[in-house]
């Protein structure tokens, strides 16, 4: 295997809204090198649909403040406060900034951005529902990765497009390198660097019926977690209500914003009996169980009486045409249904991890329960816990989290390489990545990965989705001990080394299979619910003993969980009614 060497102040691996809008701040000011598994404009920023919130007022009164409370109320009280407030606030600079950069906002008549409603977004502390998501349609991801990029292009932002990050290194408590493997010639790459930035995204695939792309398997938190640094908040996984039925594709909560109304097999409004003031907008986690909760007491729709609807047929088909074009062609293409006169089949589809690598507010990754950072590491995005969501995040405040944050990651980053010299990585910092493709090559009768991937995405879904029990728990905790054992015996077909995604899918299932395993390990010791984490058998919030959030650790005797308290601010906790 080829073995090339790079020498950079700076690299980011990931380039979807996170990656680029670091990258953008650090362009010009220090060397760096933007490593992607994917070519830029393919990563997933571009699936997300319904808008990015901001407090601007331009449609009705708001205010960043409100913006804050509903983050904490939506996030079930687990969000450090401090850390939402800077996101609602810097929120406005935010949409301000991407208008400059050329977004394509959706217009009001007077030329101002326009402005929706979306689940959990309130006027004056949960009065009604208020106009804050600012939008392209139904494409504000896609048009936020587009406008983003083209400035990464403009400021000549240095490209490693389909090289996938594989390890890291750490030398004298600090950064010193990160290997990466070139999926067009499968040589190495090693890059040495004072810091690096993980911008990798979520992990949704440990789950079968998932909104996420096939990419996202978690490989920033997993190799991080190899390499001793914890996983925060690991229990709390957002199921997104409107899902296409057995495809997961999503269907942006943008149509329940546009007028859109869930019904179940009778045709009732049944979220008027869930949340009475908001009703299809509520926030996530409980419509997610309000849909699952009718079809468990036989309201649900179909031969199996397993999905709801999401009505539109009573909207103005030009509404629809020009509000939710992408999403509505989605059904014709993957359901063959007439979205304007046909009610569409839906059901909850894993959508978002609320956890990820901890971080502070400065994206800069904090080590223990005493937030203790490690020198020139950072992580924003998905794949990073803030923790500005808490146990559930509200819709649209993904994309505002990657631009805030990715844009504080970057002005860090470029601070602290400036304090630091360059570092000296040990020699064989390649060694264990080269060990791991070396041996897969070499497997011949092994078990076939994709099998293996689909049962941890079958009994993730079955056991420990949006309902838990201590029992399902346990068991997918004994179905991981049995899928990890095959894992170690799997083989791949392809053996060369062009473009080997049989390798790389293989190299991903480790990191699934990781990550279930936090989750699974984090849901089980917290014995309460809150917000995307529901134990049917412990179904009351314990603020006493649960204000706090987990910490994964990896030992050689499996995940070891620690905890730190949440940060408090302005809100106390309040029963979450709608
Ligand atoms: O429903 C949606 O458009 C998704 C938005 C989000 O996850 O923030």
């Amino acid at each position: 295997m080829k073995v090339h060497h790079h020498s950079y102040d700076a690299v980011i691996v990931g380039a979807g809204g996170a990656g680029l809008r670091a990258a953008i701040e650090t362009a010009g000011k220090c060397r760096t090198a933007v490593l992607t598994k994917l070519y830029p404009t393919r990563s997933h920023t571009g699936a997300a649909q319904g808008g990015m919130c901001a407090a601007l007022a331009n449609v009705e009164e708001d205010s960043w403040e409100w913006h804050t409370f509903d983050t904490v109320k939506g996030g079930d009280y687990l969000v450090d406060q401090p850390a939402a407030e800077i996101m609602c606030r810097e929120a406005i600079d935010a949409v301000i900034e991407l208008e400059h950069f050329g977004m394509p906002f959706n217009r009001t008549p007077e030329g101002k951005i326009d402005q929706r409603t979306f689940g959990g977004h309130t006027r004056n502390h949960g009065e009604a529902s208020v106009k804050r998501a600012c939008y392209s349609a139904d494409r504000t991801g896609h048009m936020i990765l587009q406008t983003l990029y083209q400035q990464c292009v403009a400021r000549d932002v240095n490209f490693f497009n389909e090289y996938q990050v594989l390890d890291i290194a750490f030398v004298e408590g600090r950064v010193g390198g990160v290997v990466a493997y070139e999926l067009a010639t499968g040589d190495l790459h090693v890059f040495t660097t004072k810091a690096v930035l993980f911008a990798t995204g979520g992990f949704g695939k440990m789950f079968k019926i998932s909104s996420n792309a096939h990419t996202l398997t978690g490989d920033g938190p997993g190799l991080l977690y190899r390499r001793g640094i914890p996983l925060q908040d690991m229990e709390f996984f957002q199921f997104h209500p409107t899902g296409i039925y057995k495809l997961g594709i999503l269907l942006s909560e943008a149509a329940r914003a546009e007028g859109g109304i869930l019904r179940n097999a009778e045709g009732e409004r049944f979220m008027e009996r869930y949340a009475p003031t908001i009703k299809d907008l509520a926030p996530r986690d409980m419509v997610s169980r309000a849909i699952l909760t009718e079809i468990g007491e036989g309201r649900g729709a179909g031969p199996n009486k397993d999905y709801v609807y999401l009505d539109l047929t009573h909207l103005s088909p030009e509404h629809i045409d020009a509000k939710i074009p992408d999403i509505t062609d989605f059904v014709r293409t993957y359901q063959g249904l007439e979205p304007k006169t046909d009610p569409i089949p839906i059901q909850p589809t894993a959508h978002y991890a609320m956890g990820g690598i901890p971080t502070n507010v400065d994206a800069e990754v904090v080590i223990d329960a005493a937030n203790t950072v490690l020198p020139g590491l950072y992580a924003a995005g998905e794949c990073a816990c803030v923790s500005v969501h808490g146990a559930n995040r509200l819709g649209t405040n993904s994309l505002l989290d990657i631009v805030v944050f990715g844009r504080r990651g970057g002005q860090a980053m470029a601070s602290y390489v400036d304090t630091v010299g360059h570092p000296d990585p040990p020699a064989d910092i390649e060694a264990d990545v080269r060990d791991r493709i070396e041996r897969l090559k070499a497997s011949s009768a092994g078990e076939n990965v994709a099998r293996i991937r689909e049962e941890l995405q079958e009994h993730m879904t079955d056991k420990a989705s949006v309902f838990r029990t201590e029992e399902s728990l346990a068991s997918m905790a004994s179905d991981l001990d049995a899928l990890d054992a095959r894992y170690e015996r799997a083989t791949i077909q392809d053996k060369g080394e062009v473009f080997n995604y049989d390798l790389t899918e293989a190299l991903e299932l480790g990191y699934l299979l990781d990550l279930a395993r936090c989750l699974v390990v984090a849901a089980r010791a917290r014995t309460e619910s809150r917000g995307g984490h529901f134990r049917d058998d412990h179904p009351l919030r314990e603020d006493e003993h649960w204000m706090r959030h987990s910490l994964a650790y990896r030992t050689d005797d499996g995940v070891r969980l620690d905890y730190k308290p949440v940060t408090p601010g302005n809100y106390l906790p309040m029963e979450r009614k709608y």
